[in-house]
């Protein structure tokens, strides 16, 4: 798939493939501001937690750019800066990989504060193209590492969309999926269609139809009858944050998925790469949950489909409990119970 996310140094825009217009139409949107960037997240026009990392790198080059546009003295630059970068940090809550790749850039900034505003918008840009390439060869390690897990014949299941479209390439959970594919096992994809914004329906189907791969779209609710007529082999999804006990962060319906895996025992794998790790989140119950506009949930395409005055629930995450996880794949291996030792050695907190 060509980049879904381009940065032009030249004219200072970053050019985004708009996802929510997908499978129908593949259009650009220009971002020429942080605050475009920021309505492109929340808006969902660029999502999945790997993509708003590398999305976030580069929000933070267009905020430096228009204050540097705006001459602003010193003083104001550092006030100026602190303020846009911490309203890119929390355009969306539960995805770590966006606050940790504005955190990235900010400490690059703070360790070199010499500099001045011309030579500033040089790191950053090299900061953040260098947060775009790290995350694609991340993903292929990933999926070198989850192809041995995946069995000649598997039928994978997987949750909302963890590909190339969720990542600055490639993807987590698909990477696993397109990498096994390359080498030659014979495997098929069940896409959960994802309510209430159908990534998997939409853009999971999409990536994979593309590709090859053969895939098969399903209910959210048809889980647990797959699963009972033998129909699923393993579920591969991805992550938006993992605490450091193991608990995972996905998109909402991941839970329920894992707990009839280990009903019906079938292994039930997370792909995502450090950069979604969260040491400093001791367990699930601390990550913070998104909810979204009710009128995701009460309208499809603009049209009302429950009674007027009828209120929804949308939560955009749920969080699966470390014990119903059989592992983690992560670009530096597979981690294995208990996760809590696992996670930090990864880390290097050991
Ligand atoms: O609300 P979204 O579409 O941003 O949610 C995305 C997911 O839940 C993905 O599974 C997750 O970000 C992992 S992407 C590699």
């Amino acid at each position: 798939m060509k980049d879904h996310i381009q940065y032009d140094p030249v004219s200072g825009t970053l050019r985004l493939l708009d996802q929510r217009l997908l499978p129908g139409r593949e259009e650009f949107l220009l971002c020429r501001t942080d605050a475009d960037v920021i309505r492109a997240i929340q808006e969902m026009a660029v999502r999945g937690a790997p993509a708003l990392g590398a999305v976030g790198g580069f929000a933070c080059v267009l905020a430096v750019r228009e204050i540097a546009a705006a001459a602003s003295d010193s003083t104001d630059l550092e006030r100026e800066l602190e303020t846009k970068i911490a309203a890119i940090a929390a355009a969306r809550p539960t995805a770590v990989n966006l606050s940790w790749a504005v955190a990235r850039m900010r400490r690059v900034w703070r360790d070199n504060p010499d500099r001045d505003i011309g030579a500033l918008i040089n790191l950053w840009e090299t900061e953040s193209e260098a947060i775009r390439r790290e995350d694609i060869a991340a993903n292929r390690r990933i999926g070198a590492f989850g192809a041995e897990l995946v069995d000649f014949g598997d039928v994978i299941l997987t949750h909302c969309n963890a590909g190339a479209l969720a990542t600055a390439g490639f993807g987590t959970a698909l990477g696993v999926i397109y990498t096994a594919f390359k080498q030659g096992k014979d495997i098929k994809v069940i896409a959960g269609e994802t309510r209430p914004l159908l990534q998997g329906a939409r853009l999971t189907a999409y990536e994979l139809h593309r590709e090859g791969v053969p895939v098969t779209i399903v209910c959210d609710n048809a889980y647990a009858l797959l699963m009972r007529r033998g129909m699923v082999h393993k579920v591969v999804t991805g992550a938006d944050r993992i605490a450091a006990n193991g608990d995972t962060a996905n998109k909402i319906g991941t839970y329920g998925a894992a707990l009839l895996a280990r009903a019906h025992g079938i292994p039930f794998y997370i792909a995502a790469p450090l950069s979604t790790l969260d040491a400093a989140m001791p367990t699930g119950d601390d990550i913070p949950i998104e909810q979204r506009p009710e009128a995701e949930v009460t309208h499809l395409n603009g049209a009302r489909l429950s009674p007027e005055g009828v209120s929804a629930y949308n939560f955009a995450f749920d969080v699966t409990p470390a014990e119903l996880i059989s592992g983690i794949i992560t670009d530096a291996g597979v981690l294995r119970p208990p996760y809590g030792e696992s996670i930090s050695l990864a880390l290097g907190n050991i």
